[in-house]
């Protein structure tokens, strides 16, 4: 096991601007079921796995659909998602994000990816930055999605890394409750009052210097 803090990182919103496209695609999916999403209500799709995010969308629209039409509304969600982040490249990594992990790495630091996102690989193939990661965990591999900790603890594993060594990159409330659980170190990226859970919250990655954990 490693002494020094493991880092793992969320991927959309976090590493690349991303969730926007979700939300657009979302927005898009919520323009058919004649239901306005808000950016407060998306606050709580964040970090949560697709057909969980359209079965809350379903809830709060007091809408009830076929399995065959709830499965057609997942596929064209990703289809218009897929087309929206079909141009992305090195340059929508968010700024500060290469550096620190370009540092960490330095120090000899495990990186670590847990995206819900059953699309993480792609993506970080077109950012070119897969190489980055020690270990990389996306919704393909796992079960339950953020707030459960699962894959957290996954991440931890592949790394060798004990709980309360991993400090956890987040823009989620769901993904911030599942480092909680675990007493992982977490760190809330972005404006959302719903951060305020996490240990420490920075408005942009820009803001996050390398040497802040290098004690903790
Ligand atoms: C998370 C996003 O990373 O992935 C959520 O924060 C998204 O907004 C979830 O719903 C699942 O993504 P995908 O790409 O598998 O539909
Ligand atoms: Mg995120």
């Amino acid at each position: 096991m490693k002494k020094i803090p493991t880092f793992i990182f969320d991927l959309d919103g976090v590493i690349t601007n991303t969730e926007n496209y979700h939300f657009q695609a979302w927005k898009d999916i919520c323009e058919i079921l004649k239901f306005d999403l808000n950016s407060e209500l998306n606050e709580e799709l964040k970090g949560v796995s697709r057909d969980k995010c359209l079965k809350k969308i379903l809830d709060w629209a007091g809408l009830d659909l076929s399995i065959k039409r709830f499965n057609e509304l997942l596929d064209k969600k990703n289809n218009i998602y897929l087309d929206k982040i079909s141009k992305i490249n090195s340059s929508n990594i968010i700024n500060g994000v290469s550096d620190f992990i370009i540092n960490a790495k330095k120090h000899n630091h495990s990186i670590a990816l847990y995206s819900t996102s059953k699309n993480a690989n792609l993506i970080l193939n077109k950012l070119n930055i897969s190489s980055y990661f020690d270990a990389i965990v996306d919704g393909n591999s796992i079960k339950i999605s953020k707030p459960d900790p699962e894959g957290f603890e996954l991440a931890a594993k592949l790394t060798q890394s004990a709980h309360e060594n991993c400090v956890v990159f987040e823009d989620s409330e769901a993904g911030i409750i599942a480092g909680n659980k675990l007493k992982m170190m977490t760190i809330g990226i972005g404006k959302s009052k719903k951060l305020s859970i996490a240990n420490k919250v920075y408005k942009e990655f820009n803001e996050i210097k390398f040497q802040d954990f290098q004690r903790c």
